[in-house]
């Protein structure tokens, strides 16, 4: 896989397949594979670009704070070092989500769609700041390895821990992958993120709102939400699966994405 230079760092990036663009940003604490049952249907229409971003999967981490704008400002970047001019579609999962709406923000020329899996638009409260910086001292003192157990029973729906254990072994096997640095520096950022409910109803590109039944971090009525704060949002709820909807039911969600592509 390539490596794209940027300012100040390199990130490693899938790019595969032609066509209009579509930018599949992973959510936190993994890396660029978990849309691995996307990137081969999508990429059969459309140029399909995943990185890992900063200091997740192969990209090198960096030290202290890396902000939702951060990681926006590195995708604009990332476009602009692989010369793609055109507006794409970005599609965000959870963290990819948060960063989705700073893009939308500070880029909105450079998009033609939005795709939001599992993620919300509120900041965090204050007992979730507090877990977070927990979470980054942890990290950073232990490992990865307490978030690699500690994960699966919040992010899979209870169908796929029984169905599908070799979903879990690789979910985990991504978290222990990830650099201690880089997921307390995403960990402080969330921490840090604005309430962007206020953006929603500026948005005007169409947008396409996923999210799990059996999703316990962000709940279908929460993304439901989102959805009708958005002009020309829609959502779509996917049966039996829990926060990570791409990589427990991929049938349902390309379908999904598909059709919204097809829409544009
Ligand atoms: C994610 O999947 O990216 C995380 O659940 C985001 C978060 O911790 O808020």
């Amino acid at each position: 896989m390539p490596r794209i230079s940027l300012e100040d760092t390199e990130l490693n990036v899938l790019d595969q397949g032609h066509g209009p663009t579509v930018l599949l940003v992973h959510g936190f604490p993994v890396d660029h594979r978990m849309w691995r049952k996307q990137t081969a249907t999508l990429s059969q229409t459309h140029r399909v670009i995943a990185p890992d971003l900063r200091g997740f999967g192969e990209s090198p981490a960096t030290t202290g704070v890396i902000s939702m704008t951060q990681f926006a400002d590195d995708l604009a970047d990332l476009l602009e070092q692989m010369e793609v001019a055109e507006p794409i579609v970005f599609c965000g999962l959870s963290m990819g989500g948060y960063i989705a709406w700073q893009f939308a923000h500070h880029y909105p020329e450079k998009l033609r769609g939005l795709i939001l899996c599992d993620t919300k638009a509120t900041a965090d409260s204050e007992a979730a700041v507090a877990t977070r910086h927990d979470v980054a001292e942890k990290v950073i003192a232990d490992g990865p390895e307490f978030l690699s157990k500690s994960m699966p029973s919040k992010i899979f729906s209870n169908h796929s821990r029984a169905e599908h254990p070799e979903l879990v072994e690789f979910v985990q096997q991504m978290i222990r992958d990830a650099s201690p640095n880089g997921i307390a520096a995403a960990s402080w950022g969330m921490s840090l993120r604005p309430d962007m409910t206020e953006l929603l109803p500026t948005i005007s590109v169409a947008t396409l709102v996923v999210v799990g039944e059996d999703d316990e971090l962000t709940s279908p009525s929460e993304m439901q939400t989102i959805a009708e704060s958005i002009p020309n949002g829609k959502a779509v709820v996917v049966p039996q699966a829990g926060h990570m909807a791409p990589l427990e039911q991929p049938a349902i969600v390309n379908d999904a994405i598909i059709n919204f592509l097809q829409s544009l």
